[in-house]
């Protein structure tokens, strides 16, 4: 049986299931290049802002477990305008590139995504849940400065528009969120961030492991795929399949690839695998989600996508 993973977001389409997060490796030209050379389906660029920045004081990121990070990276980025400059040299590798802007204000992300619907991006996705700016709290958590950042930013262009959200843990707030999204069309969600604020601690040395903010740092990984797999599914639930749903977090191989495909993901974008094993993860968990696919007897994405069933 032929299976193909093929897919698509907001109308933008996909060659396999599987693609880069936005993250670390995804900040410098080279890097983004390598990923143009992988088999990763999109190229989606790190978080830019306004200013390029340096990011947060180091150690900033660390493993934790074999499948697992907690990192306060901060932004640390090149400034939007390079990202612009690089879509364009990026388009030689055919595949659609993700621009993802964070501002801190909201006429900055007015900026930012004007900028980058003038430019050769195929998609954007706007980061309202990164945690780890000292003093600046996630906008995803703020519905009424969400509704303003929405009614500023959906009109201005025709370039598919699209939230990283971070994690919600409450039905109320899928609901809230929900709302707003399908009241401004947003054309896709990226679920989930990282998990917010966690604490490592070093009990030899008794310190935190990371230094920013007094050790807090978002988790990602393997341990926060059941979060993610919620969010996945409690947004396609309330989405209607009215707008394109990116799984991120805890996706490492293709058995994760399949649970998020049956939650109702149409495309997988990975990071801490990627961050820790590099680009042949996307080979990998593609090969993985075929096996699963066939297992089960679906040939397509379309199939399988959204056919999580009930304990009855
Ligand atoms: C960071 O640079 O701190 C990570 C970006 C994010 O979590 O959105």
């Amino acid at each position: 049986m032929s299976v193909s993973t093929k897919t698509s977001i907001a109308g933008v389409e996909l060659d396999s299931y599987v693609c880069n997060a936005s993250g670390p490796k995804c900040t410098a030209y080279s890097e983004l290049a390598e990923l143009g050379k992988s088999d990763s389906s999109a190229i989606i660029m790190k978080t830019c802002t306004i200013q390029p920045r340096e990011g947060n004081p180091k150690p900033r990121l660390a493993r934790i477990g074999e499948h697992g990070l907690v990192q306060s990276m901060g932004l640390p980025n090149l400034g939007y305008k390079k990202y612009v400059e690089f879509s364009t040299k990026l388009k030689k590798y055919g595949k659609p590139i993700v621009a993802s802007v964070a501002g801190f204000s909201l006429n900055e992300y007015i900026t930012l995504v004007e900028a980058f619907q003038k430019s050769d991006v195929d998609l954007i996705e706007v980061n309202v849940g990164c945690p780890n700016i000292e003093g600046k709290p996630q906008v995803g958590y703020d519905f009424g400065q969400m509704r303003d950042l929405l009614s500023l930013t959906c009109g201005l262009g025709k370039k598919p528009l699209g939230l990283k959200l971070p994690p919600y843990f409450d039905p109320a707030h899928w609901d809230a969120m929900a709302d707003l999204i399908l009241d401004y069309r947003v054309s896709f969600v990226s679920c989930i961030n990282s998990l917010g604020n966690t604490l490592t601690i070093d009990p030899w040395t008794r310190k935190t492991i990371i230094k920013p903010k007094k050790g807090l740092a978002g988790l990602s990984g393997e341990t926060i795929k059941p979060i993610s797999l919620a969010n996945v599914r409690a947004f396609c639930e309330r989405l209607g399949g009215k707008v394109s749903i990116f799984a991120v977090g805890g996706g490492v191989s293709g058995v994760d690839a399949f649970e998020f495909l049956l939650a109702g993901a149409d495309a997988l974008q990975v990071g801490t695998a990627f961050e820790i094993n590099g680009a042949d993860c996307f080979t990998y968990i593609n090969k993985g989600l075929i096996t699963m696919l066939k297992y089960h007897g679906f040939s397509s994405i379309e199939e399988a996508k959204g056919k999580l069933e009930y304990l009855q």
